[in-house]
């Protein structure tokens, strides 16, 4: 037996692969530990998408060198691995930089772990970013039934990865590569897996998930909306979300899913990223601020009560003082429930890294409080709104007071109620007492349901 340590950052699509490659080594007889200090082999998930998630890596890396030799003269050999984007886009010269590292492999070849380590075990340092034609998800095992009980109720399913939409900002198309659905039967399986062995929640994932399609039986292309209502009937699957979508990619049939299935949570992430049109235009967006308030529009037209999420950066090459306030304005429009927003950084490879224009440090940091001071109030706001009502909660785990239970609501709040355990991995009625900027208080105001051993 073997010690693993998987160390995560960046988004879900990298959480979802961790326990993949988990999943991938368990054959060779690894098990998973919370401690890096004991392990035989250490893997760093890594994100390129900002400069400062791709220094974290490098800065990880020198307390490994330490910990390595440590672990090197008590005679025990630790292994280290560098998988991930920023493995994909800078694997040779994590090679050169980090001598420290064994093995570099980018996000397609997780299915050839088993092989990889032990190569890498016998001497070579091996590095696997090419992106292999097949399949990975074909090839990747499946987790076992222990494991996806321990995981907990809710789950992350992968649909569609990389993406083609190459904003003029973004590292994802290259570090990800060209957008890929999954096959339905794959996705139906995988669903079917999860919920029998006890997930009742279940977020599906992608780069830009809305631009899921795939062979249905009926022999026509099915889209995410098809998609859902097929996964709806899943027996045990009592929620339903996804997650990241593109406004170019909400289709008629994806929007009406939020009115017709009730399993489909009321929240949804639709990054605009920014509200002027030249500036969208030069992000290579393909839409207008009116295109996005009007798919708004749509939507909340078809599920009134829905939370909307964002993301947003601040100081893209260019962007005057006039069009961040176009991005304010937006957002005074839309209402926001919860969102992510962030300076530019300028990504190398990426065409707005080259830009002239470059917005100064200091004006990005202004900009960034403003708009983070207006979206924190309407968090606040749409929290308070939510206060005297009485919403599902499915508790996933002790609450960070002792006697109490956390759990999330359908809008993808953290909610705290003082209860029993065993509640938790159930879906109960809470009746909301109170809200803070990022959480809310409530207690038990009624029967569960939705829990199965
Ligand atoms: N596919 C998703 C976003 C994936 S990246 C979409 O199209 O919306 C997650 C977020 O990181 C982006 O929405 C964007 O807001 C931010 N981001 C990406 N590249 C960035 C960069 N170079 N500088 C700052 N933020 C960036
Ligand atoms: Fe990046 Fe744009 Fe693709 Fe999103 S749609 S992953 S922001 S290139
Ligand atoms: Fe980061 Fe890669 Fe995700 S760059 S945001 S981990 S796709």
């Amino acid at each position: 037996m073997k010690k693993l340590f998987v160390k995560t950052y960046g988004c879900q699509m990298n959480a979802y692969d961790s326990d993949r490659m988990a999943d991938a080594l368990a054959p060779a007889g690894f098990v998973t530990t919370a401690e890096m200090d004991d392990a035989d082999l250490v893997i760093l998930n890594t994100c390129h998408i900002r400069e400062k998630a791709a220094e974290k890596v490098y800065s990880e890396l020198g307390r490994i060198r330490g910990l390595k030799t440590e672990r090197g003269k008590a005679g025990e050999r630790m292994m280290v691995a560098v998988a991930g984007c920023v493995a994909q886009a800078e694997g040779a010269e994590i090679m050169r930089r980090a001598p420290v590292v064994d093995m570099v492999f980018g996000p397609q070849s997780y299915h050839r772990l088993p092989d990889i380590v032990a190569r890498a075990d016998n001497g070579a340092r091996v590095i696997e970013t090419e992106y292999p034609a097949e399949d990975k998800f074909e090839h990747l095992p499946e987790a076992a039934p222990d494991k996806i009980r321990e995981r907990g109720r809710t789950a992350f399913l992968t649909v569609q990865e990389g993406c083609d939409k190459f904003c003029t900002f973004c590292v994802v198309p290259y570090t990800r590569g060209a957008e890929v659905s999954r096959p339905l039967d794959q996705i139906v399986a995988e669903a079917e897996r999860l919920a029998g062995n006890g997930v009742c929640e279940i977020t599906l994932i992608g780069q830009n998930v809305n631009a899921w399609h795939g062979a249905g039986p009926d022999g026509r292309e099915w889209t995410l909306g098809r998609l859902l209502h097929r996964l709806a009937e899943v027996p045990g699957l009592a929620r339903l979300r996804y997650t990241t979508s593109h406004p170019r990619d909400m289709d008629d049939e994806l929007i009406a899913s939020h009115r017709d299935l009730g399993a489909l949570m009321p929240y949804l992430h639709l990054p605009v990223q920014a509200g002027s049109d030249r500036i969208l235009d030069a992000m290579n967006r393909h839409h207008t601020a009116a295109d996005y308030l009007r798919l708004v529009e749509r939507i909340r037209a078809a599920r009134p009560d829905i939370a909307l999420s964002g993301d947003f950066i601040v100081g893209f090459p260019g962007e005057t003082a006039a069009e961040f306030e176009a991005t304010m304005r937006l957002v005074e429009d839309v209402g926001y429930a919860q969102a992510y927003s962030f300076k530019y950084s300028a990504r190398p490879g990426t065409p707005a890294a080259d830009a002239a224009d470059q917005v100064a440090e200091a004006e990005k940091s202004d900009r960034l409080a403003r708009l983070q001071e207006l979206l924190t109030r309407q968090q606040r706001a749409f929290n308070t709104a939510c206060a005297g009502r009485v919403v599902d909660v499915l508790m996933e785990r002790e609450g960070r007071k002792s006697g109490q239970i956390a759990g999330r609501s359908p809008y993808l709040q953290a909610v705290q109620i003082e209860a029993p355990a065993d509640l938790i991995g159930t879906i109960v009625p809470v009746e909301i007492v109170s809200a803070g900027p990022n959480s809310l208080n409530g207690r038990l105001a009624g029967a569960g349901t939705g829990g199965h051993a």
